[in-house]
């Protein structure tokens, strides 16, 4: 298959550049090749390149940095996608659409399912959710897949996050009202691809299994990584007030894609000792 892949320099399009790679003939763009918010120039490549499938991970991730660049966010994530979406179209290609787990509300007592009501908070959920509707009109042969608390080896993230800051300081919070499931990229990145060769298109929700609080995480982090000599104290996001609301359970039910592919994701815990094991120090 030829892939067009965009967000190939970020996190976890690097992830999945290596992997497309082995198997066909890839295509990666990032902001350098062609701006998304650019329509005609985005179609035009699109159109040029003539791809199999497009794998769209580029996107405006700062999720704190949405709620004071509305525009910004709704421009890339949304726009950007709908030009990324109408490319497909018009060049016969599938599409996949990497969206987020902030497209909820948080309020549900158990994991979200496909079909349950997104009700974004944030900007950032909000523009989301505006690249998923384009994708569903626009795409014919699309494939959206949700997922949550991404951390992997080609950028930053919690993980380095809560590491960094461990080295400098004596005590950390950690919001302990935030359940979600932390997700390792390199564990994403096969299923998007395997579910691009299935051709079985749709919504799912793909996360490693089991779900936490970030409170919980850290600890697990600082543990795995040996770090002792911190005390970490649980806070509530109200106390932190961070400029982006987010749900305060978003977890995702993966049951549409085990339906598909028989099993899910390892589980978080597992998928974590893997990382910080393997991160060079
Ligand atoms: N990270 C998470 O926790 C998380 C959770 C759920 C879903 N997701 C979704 O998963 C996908 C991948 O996330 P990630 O964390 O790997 O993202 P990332 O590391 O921020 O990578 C996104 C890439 O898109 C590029 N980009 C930004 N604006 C662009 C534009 N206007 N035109 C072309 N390229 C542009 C970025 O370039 P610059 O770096 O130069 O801006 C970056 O290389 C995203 O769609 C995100 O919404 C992420």
């Amino acid at each position: 298959m030829r892939v067009l892949l965009t967000g190939a320099r970020g996190m976890l399009g690097t992830d999945l550049s290596a992997l497309i790679r082995e198997r066909h003939e890839l295509h990666p763009i990032d902001i350098e090749e062609v701006d998304i918010t650019d329509g005609p120039a985005t179609m035009a490549l699109i159109e040029k390149i003539r791809p199999d499938a497009i794998i769209h991970t580029a996107a405006y991730t700062d999720v704190d940095g949405c709620e004071s660049h509305v525009d910004q966010a709704f421009q890339v994530n949304g726009e950007g996608t709908r030009h990324v979406a109408e490319g497909a179209h018009r060049s016969g290609a599938s599409m996949l659409y990497v969206s987020t787990d902030y497209v909820f509300d948080g309020k549900s007592a158990s994991p979200y399912r496909v079909e349950d009501e997104p009700r974004p908070m944030s900007v950032y959920g909000k523009s989301k959710l505006r690249g998923e509707v384009y994708t569903r009109e626009l795409a014919a042969q699309h494939y959206i897949v949700r997922t949550g608390w991404l951390y992997g080896e080609h950028g930053a993230n919690f993980v380095e996050k809560v590491i960094g800051l461990a080295r400098d300081r004596p005590r950390l919070e950690i919001v302990d009202d935030q359940v979600g499931s932390p997700t390792y990229s390199k564990d994403l990145a096969p299923a998007l691809l395997r579910l691009v060769e299935s051709g079985r298109f749709g919504t799912y929700h793909v996360t490693n299994d089991g779900s936490c609080s970030w409170f919980e995480f850290a600890r697990h982090i600082l543990d795995l990584a040996g770090i002792e000599d911190i005390e970490v104290v649980p806070t509530t996001s109200e106390r932190l007030a961070r400029p982006a609301p987010r749900p305060p359970y978003s977890v995702l039910d993966n049951s549409a894609w085990r339906e598909v592919f028989g099993s899910g994701l390892r589980h978080w815990r597992e998928a974590i000792e893997e990382y910080v094991r393997h991160r060079p120090r």
